[in-house]
């Protein structure tokens, strides 16, 4: 074990960062946890809860007093808009002594991963993980009320890997020696199809689920009805329609840097089980 120290999550109400909270507490450290609204957020209990606001990178000082260091996230608004503000969040930090961070990958260009990367006074992280398995939360509504999955490209390979994982490797590259300098492509176990997603959600929860493939243009038409921007679309239809080696290879980054194997879909799916079933009905074969 480590030694206990203190370590500043942004991000941390949402997906990955709950899960970095999650992964520090249990392996003893203390998490200051940062929300734009204190208010709102529901964290374990022992956690410290700031306000701030990444576009106001002033608003981090009190934030970062104390802490050795320091999860980020790169964007700061709606559709994950890049935040403009890396640069002073990192000027901040140093002059706070954070010693190590870690930036959750957007995918994209980023000023602030632009800025972690040239700063040769904290140890730096990048965490790259492929497809979230949280994204299947998305098909709950249509299979709790219709037993239906509508998806298009369903014969697409993904490496897709559990956010608890990817808070885990967070938190020990956030607290221990040797992750410096170093970018973590996190993957899951497995190559899974939508076909083999659905069929696991369908095992777990005891019912079955109709898996219905979409058209790239009816897929189009459902993201722009749902308000989806025209570049959030194009980044879509490239992701499923056209998705990257690296996002169907699985690597070993989380048992290598864990030494715990990556958790599966499977896992997953009966963690959530209960996300899928209809509050009514019962399960029948
Ligand atoms: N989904 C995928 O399959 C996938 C795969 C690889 C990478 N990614 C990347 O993962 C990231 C998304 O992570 P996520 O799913 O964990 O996010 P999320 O669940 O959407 O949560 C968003 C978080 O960002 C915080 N936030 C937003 N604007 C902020 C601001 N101006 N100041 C401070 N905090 C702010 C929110 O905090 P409050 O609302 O509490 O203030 C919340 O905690 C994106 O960069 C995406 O590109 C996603």
């Amino acid at each position: 074990m480590t030694q206990t120290q203190k370590i500043l999550v942004t991000g941390a109400t949402g997906t990955v960062g709950r899960q970095v909270v999650a992964e520090l507490l249990a392996r003893g450290h203390s998490v200051r946890a940062l929300t734009r609204d204190a208010a709102k957020a529901d964290f374990p209990a022992g956690v410290e809860v700031v306000q701030g606001d990444l576009t106001e990178p002033d608003t981090l000082m009190p934030a970062l007093d104390g802490v050795t260091g320091l999860h980020l996230i790169t964007f700061g608004g709606p559709y994950f808009a890049p935040l403009e503000t890396g640069p002073r969040i990192l000027q901040l930090a140093r002059a706070a002594g954070v010693r190590r961070v870690t930036v959750l990958h957007g995918g994209g260009p980023s000023l602030l991963e632009d800025a972690v990367r040239a700063d040769d006074g904290v140890e730096w992280t990048v965490l790259m993980p492929v497809e979230f398995m949280a994204n299947a939360l998305e098909w709950a509504d249509g299979i709790v009320t219709s037993d239906e999955v509508r998806e298009p490209f369903v014969a697409r390979l993904s490496a897709m890997v559990h956010e608890g994982d990817i808070g885990a490797v967070a938190a020990v590259a956030l607290t221990e020696e040797g992750h410096g300098g170093q970018e973590y492509v996190i993957t899951g176990p497995e190559l899974l199809t939508v076909a083999d997603k659905v069929a696991t959600i369908a095992a777990v929860r005891g019912r079955e689920i109709a898996l219905v493939e979409l058209t790239e243009e009816q897929a189009v038409e459902r993201w722009r009805a749902a308000g989806h921007p025209d570049d959030v679309i194009g980044f879509l239809l490239e992701a499923y329609g056209n998705t990257p080696e690296v996002g169907r290879t699985v690597v070993d980054t989380v048992e290598k840097i864990t030494g715990r194997s990556a958790r599966t879909f499977g896992q997953w799916a009966a963690e959530h089980v209960e996300a899928f079933k209809s509050p009514s009905a019962g399960a029948t074969p």
